[in-house]
């Protein structure tokens, strides 16, 4: 499976998105992650609707929205994705988690299941044909420049097991939180394939964004 990097926007210097955006088309980055909070299901507001459509005019990159928000079937259609788009929803944030990822493949873009650090893997078995991936969670969300949980390298391991033990070697696992140049390694070789870069890496004002890119390919190779 592909390696693939989507670089966490609520982390990115907002003053310079233009230039940001195409650095990252120049480094060919897969998609753009946006965080998207709304204060109850995560105590943190981030990123919006609005912010999504600025991005879509901006460039062709493919956003990767990660619905950090309660009710999502309700709010889906606020936004504007389609084919080639990632739109996960948490698990932990709806009653009606099937409906709200059926809209999403609906649309066309790719139904991904996030899952909170607590939250058990059996919830898979009754949704494994609505989704096209697992977001698996390296920290409790709702701020940048967290540790990663003891459990994540573990949980990544057990959801790759699942996926490949059951014929859905297809299916891809994202990981977000905490996504370092070291940890990335592990979480490779746990059985991720696509990797959020905040502040741990990428988003480090120690190099510029062209050298952390390549440095995370290079860990990624
Ligand atoms: C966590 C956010 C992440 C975060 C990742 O709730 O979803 O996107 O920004 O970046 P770092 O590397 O700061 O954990
Ligand atoms: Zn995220």
């Amino acid at each position: 499976m592909d390696m693939k990097i989507s670089p966490s926007m609520m982390c990115a210097d907002i003053a310079n998105l233009k230039s940001t955006l195409t650095e990252f088309e120049e480094c060919k980055i897969e998609y753009l992650h946006i965080d998207i909070m709304d204060g109850h299901f995560v105590p943190n507001f981030t990123l919006g609707t609005d912010y999504c459509k600025a991005l879509k005019k901006l460039t062709s990159i493919p956003l990767d929205i990660h619905l950090m928000i309660n009710d999502p079937e309700l709010k889906l259609e606020w936004f504007d994705f389609g084919e080639g788009d990632i739109v996960s929803v948490h698990a932990e944030s709806t009653k009606h988690l099937q409906k709200a990822l059926a809209f999403v493949k609906s649309k066309g873009a790719k139904a991904f299941v996030a899952i909170n650090p607590a939250t058990p893997l059996c919830l898979l078995d009754e949704i494994i044909n609505d989704i096209d991936g697992v977001l698996v969670m390296a920290v409790n969300p709702g701020f940048a420049g967290q540790k990663m949980v003891p459990n994540a390298l573990e949980k990544i391991r057990r959801v790759r097991d699942y996926l490949d033990n059951n014929g859905y070697n297809d299916k891809e696992i994202e990981v977000d939180g905490n996504v370092s140049y070291e940890n990335a390694i592990k979480m490779k070789q746990a059985g991720a394939n696509i990797f959020v870069a905040g502040t741990s890496s990428v988003f480090n004002p120690n190099y510029s964004l062209t050298d952390g890119i390549e440095k995370m390919r290079n860990q990624l190779r």
